[in-house]
């Protein structure tokens, strides 16, 4: 029987903090494989990659994600007690709740909430002299989740739960101080939802039945019981926190807008069909969420190499969007190779793969390229600026990766 490669090196974590988005990739490349054993946070780990290994990974039957992502992942960036750690039945249950916000007709209103959101704020924009585009975009994503889902939240709050929210995606992979920002964020935050989900199940906060705050505090899970509060925060915070990390893509777009200026032209000239093919490229093209962790539910065997029970696993989201047995050219950036895509589940998984409804696929997946098709549409077609002298080269050390600069634009006009 084969063994799987092994890393010589005691302990990879260093390595991985480094290079998050290589590293998988890079150690498979050195094995010649789909697949090596080594050491993460001091727990034997295997690393995969590429369309093969991600259809195995989201085999439920030989995976669980009970106690698979590290503890300082779920204390800032997914919380305790959420979707994400959840496994059989109690799963499928939990992600129902999710999937049944997912109708075309609400993802519509968001996207319409975050397109008034773009052109109010485009007029401010105007009187600034230059902006992060990074840090603004927060904002106004921020507004519009929190509008759809029901969440009360006064101007003169926005800036700061803005600030949390983009704290717990944008500092959750950072070492030292700032990692403890993100922690504490997280505590604000959920102390903030979990007082208006008290509130709407007391009566004392009026707020529609079809609002997700609403469908998430009344939630009951299988046994019939309602969620602890805290636990309600952490799922209503699983749609406002990754709504906000969508500023992330927003940048990206004006990143490859800047950098393909061909794109630009397409996509200035009206062509409609086009702008799904430009999102799509840009979500298998730009470093984003880089792995996912799962265990081995019970021993088994696979090209006959041994899955021991327990064993962490580890997925690369990103090298496997960039593999070149299914894509020509990985890092050519050309929206029109997704003319031809077959919608394969396991080769394009910027955001998990396999099935919506029944496995741990981004249960907000369709959430985001609504809104980057809007975001798309208001960069390239509502507004007009100027993209000063900067430092554009994307940081592939940072978790989640930027453009170095997080992209500065000045002289913000509005088309009529
Ligand atoms: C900003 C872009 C986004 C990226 C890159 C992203 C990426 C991901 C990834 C990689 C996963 C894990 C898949 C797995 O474990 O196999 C995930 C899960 C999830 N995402 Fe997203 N996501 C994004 C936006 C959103 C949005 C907008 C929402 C909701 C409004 C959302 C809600 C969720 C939820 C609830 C889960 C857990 C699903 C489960 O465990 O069953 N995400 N996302």
């Amino acid at each position: 029987m084969p063994r799987i490669p092994r890393d010589e090196s005691f302990d990879s974590t260093p390595a991985l903090i480094r290079d998050p988005y290589e590293f998988i990739r890079k150690g498979c490349r050195r094995h010649g494989s789909d697949l090596f054993e080594t050491r993460l946070l001091l727990q034997r780990t295997i690393c995969m990659s590429g369309p093969e290994a991600a259809r195995l990974f989201y085999d439920q039957d030989r995976f669980v994600r009970r106690g698979a992502m590290p503890e300082r992942i779920r204390r800032t960036l997914l919380g305790r007690g959420g979707v994400q750690g959840l496994d059989g039945e109690a799963h499928r249950h939990r992600k129902r709740m999710f999937m049944s916000l997912m109708t075309p007709e609400r993802i519509a209103q968001l996207g319409q909430l975050t397109a008034e959101g773009l052109r109010t704020d485009a007029a401010r924009w105007a009187a600034t002299d230059r902006l992060v585009l990074y840090d603004a975009l927060q904002e106004v994503l921020t507004r519009a989740v929190c509008t759809w889902s029901g969440v009360p939240l006064m101007e003169a709050d926005v800036a700061r739960r803005a600030r949390d929210l983009t704290l717990m995606f944008d500092a959750a992979g950072a070492v030292g101080p700032r990692h403890w920002q993100s922690r504490l964020a997280r505590w604000r935050a959920e102390g903030w939802i979990g007082n208006l989900v008290r509130q709407v199940r007391s009566g004392s906060l009026d707020v529609p039945e079809q609002s997700p705050l609403h469908i998430v505090a009344l939630h009951r899970d299988l046994d019939g019981g309602l969620l602890r509060p805290r636990i309600a925060a952490v799922e209503l915070l699983n749609l406002l926190r990754p709504t906000v990390a969508i500023s992330v893509f927003i940048t990206f777009i004006a990143h490859a807008l800047h950098r393909y200026p061909e794109c630009r032209q397409r996509l200035e000239s009206g062509d409609p069909g086009y702008t799904e093919l430009f999102v799509q490229e840009l979500r298998r093209f730009y470093p984003f969420f880089p792995a996912v962790a799962a265990r081995v539910r019970h021993d088994f065997e696979w090209k006959g190499y041994q899955f021991p029970r327990g064993r962490r696993v580890v997925l690369d989201l990103y090298g496997t969007d960039h593999d070149p047995r299914s894509w020509d050219a990985p890092e050519q950036f050309r929206p029109e190779r997704f003319r031809g895509w077959d919608g394969n589940p396991f080769d394009f998984i910027p955001q998990g793969g396999g099935d919506h409804y029944l496995g741990h696929r981004c249960a907000g997946e369709w959430i985001t390229i609504e809104l980057m098709k809007v975001a798309t549409g208001f960069l390239a077609g509502h507004v007009a600026y100027d993209v000063p002298g900067q430092d554009l080269r994307i940081d592939m050390s940072r978790l989640p990766a930027l453009p170095r600069s997080g992209f500065v634009i000045s002289n913000v006009r509005q088309h009529a």
